[in-house]
C-alpha cells in the first residue's frame, strides 16, 4: 500500500471507510502495525509511559523518552501515516516552546503529524504549527494529562455543559486547521454528533461505533496488558496467555534438562580436531 496521507484520510471519511489507528511504541510494535495493509495511522501514543516504561501516568513521560521511542517506530513503519504525541508539559508554557518541541519531534522522531490534548486554550498552538506545516491531531474527551485536576479517568461530557464544551473545543479545534481530532471517552451519542458536525475524522476511543475511525492501544488489542481494562477495550487475541505460557516452558526445559537438545541445538567439532585438543 503506498504512504497514507492527510488527503487519503479525508477521503476515507468521504467514502465512510472506517479509519483504522493502532498506537505503535518501539520497531517491533511498528512492524506490527504495518503489517496490515488495513492500518492507516500509527500513532505514538503517550501510553508509552504506562504500557512500556511502567510509570503509573502519562505526565510522568519526557520530550526525549518520547523521541526515543518515535525513532524505532519510524524505522518500523511503512504506509501508515505516523502521528506522534506531544508529552505533558511540552506545549503549554507558550507557543513558541511548542513549535520547538513539535519540531524536534518531525526531525529527530520522524513524527509526520502530532497530537495534543485540549481544547480552545490550545488553539493557538495548533494555529502555528499548522501555519508551519506541522499537522495536528487534536484530542478531546477525557484527557489523560489531566487525570489530577479531572480526580480521574472519566467518561466525559455525560452533562449538558459538559457535552457542550466538548463540542465547542471540537469546533475550535477544527477552525485552528486540525486535520483530525481523537474522541476520547464520551457518550455515543456525543461522539455522533461531533462526527456528524465536523468536516475532518474523528477518530473515537471510547466514542461509540458512528465515529469515522478508530484508535486503540496495541497492548490492549494483544491483550498483553494486565492492568485495568477500560469498557472500550476489546481485546482481538490472547497474547499475554501465550507469552505467559512460553516463558514458563522454556523455564521447564531450562530445569528439566530439555532444553537445549544435543543434536539438533547444538554445535559439534570435528572428531579429529577435537581428539588433537584433548591431546594438547
Ligand atoms: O496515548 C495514547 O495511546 C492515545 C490514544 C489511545 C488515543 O492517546
Ligand atoms: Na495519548
Amino acid at each position: 500500500r503506498k504512504k497514507v496521507t492527510i488527503q487519503a484520510l479525508h477521503a476515507l471519511r468521504q467514502s465512510k471507510t472506517p479509519i483504522s489507528m493502532l498506537t505503535a511504541y518501539d520497531y517491533p510494535s511498528a512492524l506490527a502495525c504495518s503489517s496490515s495493509v488495513l492500518t492507516d495511522i500509527t500513532l505514538v501514543g503517550d501510553s508509552l509511559a504506562q504500557v512500556c516504561l511502567g510509570y503509573s501516568s502519562t505526565t510522568q513521560l519526557t520530550l526525549s523518552e518520547m523521541i526515543h521511542h518515535s525513532k524505532a517506530v519510524a524505522r518500523g513503519t511503512t504506509h501508515p501515516f505516523l502521528v506522534v504525541d506531544m508529552p505533558f508539559g511540552t506545549y503549554h508554557s507558550s507557543v513558541n516552546e511548542a513549535v520547538l518541541n513539535a519540531v524536534r519531534l518531525v526531525q529527530e522522531g520522524r513524527a509526520e503529524g502530532v497530537k495534543m490534548e485540549g481544547g480552545r486554550e490550545i488553539v493557538d498552538v495548533v494555529r502555528k504549527l499548522t501555519e508551519v506545516g506541522i499537522p495536528v491531531m487534536a484530542h478531546v474527551g477525557l484527557l489523560p494529562q489531566r487525570h489530577s485536576s479531572m480526580s480521574g479517568y472519566k467518561v466525559q461530557g455525560r452533562s449538558v455543559e459538559g457535552a457542550k464544551k466538548v463540542v465547542a473545543d471540537a469546533i475550535a479545534l477544527q477552525e485552528a486547521g486540525a486535520f483530525a481530532i481523537v474522541v476520547e471517552a464520551v457518550p455515543l451519542e456525543l461522539g455522533k454528533y461531533i462526527t456528524d458536525r465536523l468536516k475532518i475524522p474523528t477518530i473515537g476511543i471510547g466514542a461509540g461505533p458512528h465515529t469515522n475511525g478508530q484508535v486503540l492501544v496495541y497492548d490492549d488489542v494483544m491483550g498483553t496488558w494486565s492492568g485495568h481494562k477500560a469498557k472500550f477495550v476489546r481485546r482481538f487475541a490472547n497474547l499475554k496467555e501465550v507469552r505467559d505460557n512460553a516463558i514458563h516452558a522454556y523455564g521447564e526445559a531450562v530445569r528439566d534438562g530439555s532444553f537445549p537438545d544435543a543434536a539438533a541445538e547444538s554445535y559439534t567439532m570435528d572428531k579429529a580436531a577435537w581428539d588433537r585438543f584433548l591431546e594438547e
